[in-house]
């Protein structure tokens, strides 16, 4: 048996006929093609399904596509405005904030949301911002340094690095 659902997708509505157990992250990669979104474990703990559900952070294997009906979901996808990165997105690729680059969506999103709340996080406090979110090619170092970067920019100021690359395009993170 199937239940209808209406969800604002990045700024798009969207009604389906969802079987109510399908969860989330499903929904958008299987229903919506939207792959940016991972899934990376079936623990809830790595954090590479993130996106924001009304602008919160919510890792989308711990919620039913159901759940999210009539709410405003946002992914990776959705991050970006007229062709600009977002500034955490443009961070990363200053930064060098991935390897693999499996995880790095959730990061993202995290990251994104833990600014919207803290404009300069500390070092301590990036780190619990980013504390549902594994990398397991381990590189936390240059992720941390994005956020930092992302935080910067946000408020005003720029870094060595995004001063070089500015004018230089940036591909977008996907899967
Ligand atoms: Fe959601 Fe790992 S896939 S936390
Ligand atoms: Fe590879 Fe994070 S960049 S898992």
């Amino acid at each position: 048996m199937t239940q209808p659902v209406a969800l604002t997708i990045n700024g798009r509505l969207r009604e389906d006929h969802v079987e109510p157990r399908l969860l989330l992250v499903h929904y958008l990669r299987e229903v919506a093609g939207l792959t940016g979104t991972h899934i990376g474990c079936d623990t809830s703990q790595c954090g590479a399904c993130t996106v924001l559900i009304d602008g919160e952070a919510v890792k989308s294997c711990s919620v039913f596509a159901v759940q999210a009906d009539g709410r405003e979901v946002t992914t990776i996808e959705g991050l970006a405005e007229d062709g600009t990165l977002h500034p955490v997105q443009q961070a990363f690729w200053n930064e060098h904030g991935l390897q693999c680059g499996f995880c790095t969506p959730g990061f993202i999103m995290a990251a994104a949301y833990l600014l919207k709340q803290n404009a300069s996080p500390t070092d301590e406090e990036i780190e619990r911002g980013l504390e549902g979110n594994l990398c397991r090619c381990t590189g936390y170092e240059n992720i941390r340094k994005a956020v930092r970067s992302a935080s910067e920019a946000m408020n005003g100021g720029t870094t060595e690095a995004s001063r070089d690359l500015v004018g230089s395009v940036a591909a977008p993170v996907e899967d």
